[in-house]
């Protein structure tokens, strides 16, 4: 194909992610989507999701580290919440440079499960972090680049936990790293 079609195929594929994403994350917000209620084991779910990512980590030259414990039920949808881990180790890999660590956490917490995402990247500016969760938004220009997304995988990750009864977390330290929380009900 020559190049400038591999350039056009590339920009539709992209907007048309974009597209269906968008239209997602329309439905979640207005609830109009079917959000199944299974009785679910998180640390065994994030398993699955882990094994997608070791190819990932090792082309990224990023470490990852898992540490799964034990946990309460908690009602959910599979593919769902293996969406809302997917998007958050996307991010973790993408906004953390070779040399640099993963780390995804399953444990027990007060109100149910704790799931837990840490990478020591690129970091996001304090005036930034309260925003990270709203549509489109991305933490500064020179990041679009890198990121290459939409700006709306955070935003669905927090409809799909909100729908879940659950909430989310951010802490940051800029050039030190980012810690993402996912907080669930138990069943
Ligand atoms: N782990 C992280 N480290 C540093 N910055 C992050 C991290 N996760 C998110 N961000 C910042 O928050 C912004 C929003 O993240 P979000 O996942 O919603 O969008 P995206 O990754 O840019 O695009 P998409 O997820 O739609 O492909 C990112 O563009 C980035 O600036
Ligand atoms: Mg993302």
């Amino acid at each position: 194909m020559p190049r400038y079609l591999q350039g056009i195929k590339e920009e539709v594929e992209r907007l048309s992610k974009l597209t269906a994403e968008l239209l997602d994350l329309r439905r979640l917000e207005t609830r109009a989507v079917e959000i199944k209620r299974e009785k679910l084991h998180l640390q065994e779910l994030a398993e699955e999701v882990v094994r997608r990512y070791e190819n990932i980590s090792e082309l990224a030259g990023v470490e990852f580290y898992t540490e799964l414990e034990p946990v309460p039920f908690v009602w959910g949808d599979r593919l769902r919440l293996e969406q809302v881990i997917g998007n958050l180790l996307d991010n973790a890999f993408r906004f953390t440079p070779s040399g640099g660590q993963v780390r995804l956490k399953v444990g027990p917490s007060p109100e149910g499960v704790v799931l837990e995402v840490k990478d020591t990247g690129i970091g996001i500016p304090p005036q930034d972090l309260p925003h990270i969760w709203d549509r489109f938004y991305r933490a500064d220009k020179a990041r679009s680049r890198i990121s290459g997304g939409g700006g709306l995988g955070l935003a669905i990750v927090k409809q799909v936990v909100e729908i879940h009864g659950g909430r989310v977390e951010a802490d940051s330290e800029l050039g030190k790293g980012s810690t993402f929380r996912v907080i669930l009900p138990r069943a």
